[in-house]
């Protein structure tokens, strides 16, 4: 079978498509033939060496897959073969055929196609853990998306709208916010790159000098200053990732979280599926349910074969995705 390789960390550039051998299978694994794998931003961390997770060389990029199950451990319940699932990879999701725990398996809903289930699970999983779990977000309340337009920023925007709250939107580029007005319906944005008011004074302005109930960070670096100082009284700041700069990590001035009587969360979703385990799986039943309620718009961008593996990270780096890109292994 044919699998996308880091042999060497340094970058996409050094990623190589290879044949592999078919890995063995454990009495509590599934062997799955993929269909598609998510894209995301861990995968361009890894592959630099730069995340917390560092796999043994050569491994896959790759941390969620769709696909068929075609084989099953002696001691697996639940799942049979050719089930559709999702499997939560951690990585190594971008080959033909992967062998997981099945206890890191969900059964695919019958509304969900390969691509959309290849690319929901890290996305909409983080974002309902950090808004609900960890954000006590509620209906009418104002939240503020950072990193609007990237996979676990629109993930955001779609659940915080399911659950009633208002969005306000921030990303880089004028042209993904006015996609995410046009998929989201999302009336209130900001470019924190261009020239103008700072991004603290604007939310200020959209929210009656209050200031947002819950910011949502993935990106980190001056973002992150900006949303200390425009958070609302009791307001909640999620630290969610640091897409800005991995290497050097924002500082909070605790000063700030006095005054407004405001907290700093930390999320770490990968780390909540395998310690409340039941818990994420109660909550992808709630996912579900909505998405096979058509209440959920996950978006795709960009797609991939598993050639063209490399370029699927490169557009993430290059910031050109709205939602996900994903890599398509079979239809
Ligand atoms: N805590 C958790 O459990 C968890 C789970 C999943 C992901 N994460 C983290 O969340 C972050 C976002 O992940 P994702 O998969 O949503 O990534 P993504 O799709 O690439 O989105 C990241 C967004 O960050 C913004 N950004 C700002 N500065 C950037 C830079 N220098 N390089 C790249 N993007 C930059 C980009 O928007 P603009 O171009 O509009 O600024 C981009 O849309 C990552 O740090 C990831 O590790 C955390």
């Amino acid at each position: 079978m044919k699998a996308l390789l880091c042999k060497t960390i340094g970058g996409p550039d050094d990623l190589v498509v290879e044949e592999v051998s078919a890995p063995s299978l454990g009495p509590d694994e599934v062997r799955i033939e993929v269909h598609a794998c998510g894209v995301n931003f861990p995968d361009v961390l890894m592959v630099q060496g730069k995340y917390q997770v560092k796999p043994e060389l050569p491994f896959s990029p790759g941390l969620e897959v769709a696909g068929d199950i075609a084989e099953i451990g002696a001691a697996v319940e639940g799942f049979n073969v050719g089930d559709r699932v999702i499997a939560m990879t951690g990585f190594g999701g971008m080959r033909e055929e992967i062998v997981v725990h099945a206890g890191r398996c969900l059964t695919m809903p019958d509304e969900m196609d390969y691509e959309t289930a290849a690319s929901f699970v890290l996305t909409y999983g983080t974002s309902y853990h950090a808004l609900v779990d960890r954000g006590y977000l509620s209906s009418g309340e104002k939240v503020l998306v950072l990193g609007a337009a990237g996979g676990v920023g629109t993930a955001a925007i779609d659940i915080a709208h399911r659950l009633g709250a208002e969005v306000i939107a921030a990303g880089g580029s004028d042209e993904k916010l006015s996609q995410l007005k046009a998929l989201y319906g999302v009336s209130e944005t900001i470019n924190y790159n261009e020239e103008g008011p700072e991004l603290r004074e604007r939310v200020k302005a959209m929210t009656d000098g209050r200031g947002a109930d819950v910011i949502y960070d993935p990106v980190g670096g001056t973002a992150f200053q900006q949303a200390l100082r425009c958070v609302n009284w009791n307001g909640r700041i999620l630290v969610v990732g640091f897409a800005a700069d991995s290497e050097n990590l924002p500082k909070a001035a605790t000063n700030l979280l006095l005054l407004k009587g405001s907290s700093l969360i930390g999320v770490f979703w990968g780390r909540f599926s395998e310690i409340e385990s039941d818990r994420n799986r109660a909550n992808f039943d709630r996912l579900f349910q909505w998405y096979a309620a058509g209440e959920l718009k996950p978006n795709i961008s960009h797609r991939f074969p598993l050639a063209e593996g490399a370029e699927a990270l490169k557009v993430l780096m290059r910031r050109e995705v709205v939602g996900k890109c994903v890599v398509t292994l079979r239809d």
